[in-house]
């Protein structure tokens, strides 16, 4: 059923622009695979020690592709940026807020935040150079 959205969304999109939109894309494919996300993948305390020191002094993070919030910093300013419904509703109620949307376009001013993070994710993307731009675009270091 899924992958029949999918295709169908794909070759809608495609005869329409010859691109895919990447929100629908990204929101059918873990609308499917996303399903108990929760249950099998958890914050890893090396991987957050290691955020951590990248983060350095930086006081708002943007979490682009954050699915369920694993790893997240809890004592920074996050905000966190997801396209999936499904992996939206598996955040936890104290995770950080989310907005539904993707990385190739997002809803953010230039410099608005001081870093990014994107774990995970990259690989996902329809248009990673694009979605790579718009993050040094919206965060300032
Ligand atoms: C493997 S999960 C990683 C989630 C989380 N960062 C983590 O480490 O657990 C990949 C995530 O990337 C999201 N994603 C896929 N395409 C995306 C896009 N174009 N922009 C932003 N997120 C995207 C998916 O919806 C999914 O939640």
């Amino acid at each position: 059923m899924a992958l029949r959205h999918l295709t169908a969304a794909l070759s809608s999109a495609l005869s329409a622009s010859r691109q895919p939109d990447p929100q629908q894309v990204a929101e059918y494919r873990y609308d499917d695979i996303g399903v108990g996300y929760a249950l099998v993948r958890g914050s890893d305390p090396l991987w957050q020690a290691d955020i951590d020191g990248a983060i350095g002094e930086a006081h708002s993070v943007l979490n682009v592709g954050a699915g369920t919030g694993n790893d997240e910093p809890s004592d920074r300013v996050v905000v966190a940026v997801e396209p999936s419904r499904v992996m939206l509703h598996q955040r936890a109620a104290t995770a950080a807020p989310a907005i539904q949307a993707v990385a190739e376009h997002l809803p953010f001013a230039d410099g608005q935040f001081d870093v990014a993070m994107a774990i995970l994710t990259v690989h996902h993307w329809s248009d990673p150079q694009t979605g790579l731009a718009e993050r040094f675009r919206y965060s300032r270091f």
